[in-house]
Formats: structure tokens, C-alpha cells, sequence
């Protein structure tokens, strides 16, 4: 019986490439969206993985997405919190608004997701999950207080949860990308990316989705089992902690 893996944000992006090579790696998968019903139906209807909708930064959504999924494929051994935004802007001009969104997609949503399943992955002895950070949360972005005060937030988490974990066969562990060229990134100005982005990034390009899709493979694999708390920094070169 194959293992079950639920990618958080999984219809779209880097959250697409996870959830496609971890079900060419063997795993059922489930991809959470959040509220993008064409393209989340158009991923499902090409890949064969069953979307689900519920936003990650609700505590109570994530419970009964958790137990629907559970319901449909089984336990979840597998958690990939991937699911992410951006709201950037100034710190002098950045709004309340703009603060809780991020904080609460991208570091509460850690919470809310893993916190259902983590007892499950305890009284089974086995679990891995796997969370998308961010360079940004490594080392700061201007005009992304938000962004890089989660991200950082998250790794964090994950090093005090890899140590909770660990004596239950559990590892948790972040994935650092640097500038991959999803949506998310796509959507800087061309001109921005080619003249200000790329010619920081000593690889010389953007990273693929596929390439942070494979780091999440291994890592879910029983041959990364010692590896429990880790930091993988993808990013061309960009950032050395
Ligand atoms: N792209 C990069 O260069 C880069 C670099 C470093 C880190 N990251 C991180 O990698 C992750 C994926 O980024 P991406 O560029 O692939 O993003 P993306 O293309 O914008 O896709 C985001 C995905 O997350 C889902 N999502 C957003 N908010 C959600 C919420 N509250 N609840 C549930 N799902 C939610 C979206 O659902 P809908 O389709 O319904 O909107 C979508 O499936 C994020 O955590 C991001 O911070 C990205």
C-alpha cells in the first residue's frame, strides 16, 4: 500500500512539481489549493490528483480538509506545507493587512496543518514533513517584512518540531529556494528580474519547480531518515548560510 502525501498549495507552482514527482515516485497524493478553482480543476483533470479547497491560515478548514482527505486515501504519512503568498510593500507603508495575510498563510498555516496530523504520524512512528521556506527568511528581503519574518519563522519551527519528532521516526525539514519561475515570480517585472534578479543569482538563471520537487522526494524517501532539522538551501549559488 502506498504511502499517502498531502502537498499544501499543490495545484499550482512548485506545489505542482511536488505533487506530480511525488506521484511518479509511488505516493497517493492529495494537493490542497486555495481558492483558484480553474486551474486547480485543470491540474487534477491532467494529473489524476484529487484537489482539495480550504485555506491553510484556518485552523478549523485545515481539520476538516485533514480528516476529508483521510477519509478518501488513508492516513497521512507525508506533509508538504508549501502553500504561500506574498503581499510585499515598504515597511513604512505596510499594512496590518498585509502582514496578518502573509503571517498567517505562510507561518500560522504551518501550525494549522501539521498540528492534526502530528499526533497520527506519532502513534504510526513514521512521518515526514517537509516545509518551503524561502532564501528570504534566511536572509531578509527588502519591501518582504512579512514574507521574510514567516519564512524565517518557519525554520524555526521546524528545527524545535525535528527534535519533538525525532525519538518517533518523524524528521521534519526545510527547503530554502532561491528564485524559482513560477507565478509567484513571474509576476516581478520583466525588466526587474532580468536586469536586478538574475545577475544575482551566480547559476545565472531561475530555478525550475522540478528541481525543489525532487529535494522533497528524497527527503519524504526511508533513505533520509537521519536527516531530521536540516535547512537545503536551493538557489544557484544566491545565499550561503
Ligand atoms: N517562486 C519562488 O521563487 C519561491 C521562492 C522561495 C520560496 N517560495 C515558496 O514556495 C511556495 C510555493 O510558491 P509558488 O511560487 O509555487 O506559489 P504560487 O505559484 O503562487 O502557488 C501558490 C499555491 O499555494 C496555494 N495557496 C496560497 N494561499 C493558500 C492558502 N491560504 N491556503 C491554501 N492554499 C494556498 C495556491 O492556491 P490557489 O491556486 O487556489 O491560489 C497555489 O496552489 C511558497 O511557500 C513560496 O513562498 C517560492
Amino acid at each position: 500500500m502506498s504511502r499517502v502525501a498531502l502537498v499544501t498549495g499543490g495545484s499550482r507552482g512548485i506545489g505542482a512539481a511536488i505533487s506530480i514527482a511525488l506521484k511518479n515516485a509511488g505516493y497517493m497524493v492529495a494537493a490542497n489549493y486555495a481558492g483558484n478553482d480553474e486551474a486547480a480543476n485543470a491540474f487534477s483533470a491532467e494529473t489524476g490528483i484529487p484537489v482539495y479547497k480550504w485555506d491553510v491560515s484556518s485552523y478549523e478548514s485545515c481539520a476538516a480538509g485533514i480528516a476529508k482527505v483521510e477519509a478518501d486515501l488513508g492516513p497521512i504519512e507525508i506533509l508538504v506545507n508549501n502553500a504561500g503568498i506574498t503581499r510585499d510593500g515598504m515597511f513604512h507603508k505596510m499594512t496590518p493587512d498585509q502582514w496578518n495575510a502573509v503571517i498567517g498563510t505562510n507561518l500560522n498555516g504551518l501550525f494549522n496543518m501539521t498540528h492534526p496530523i502530528w499526533s497520527g504520524m506519532r502513534d504510526r512512528s513514521f512521518g515526514r514533513v517537509i516545509n518551503i521556506s524561502s532564501i528570504n527568511g534566511q536572509k531578509g528581503q527588502m519591501g518582504q517584512a512579512n514574507y521574510s519574518a514567516a519564512k524565517a519563522g518557519d525554520l524555526g519551527f521546524t528545527k524545535a518540531l525535528a527534535q519533538e519528532g525525532a525519538a518517533k521516526g518523524i524528521t521534519v525539514n526545510a527547503i530554502c529556494p532561491g528564485y524559482i519561475g513560477t507565478e509567484m515570480v513571474r509576476a516581478i517585472p520583466e525588466k526587474v528580474l532580468n536586469e536586478r534578479i538574475i545577475p544575482q543569482i551566480p547559476v545565472g538563471r531561475l530555478g525550475e519547480p522540478e528541481e525543489i520537487a525532487r529535494i522533497v522526494v528524497f527527503l519524504a524517501s526511508d533513505d533520509a531518515g537521519f536527516i531530521t532539522g536540516s535547512t537545503i538551501s536551493a538557489n544557484g549559488g544566491q545565499f550561503f548560510v
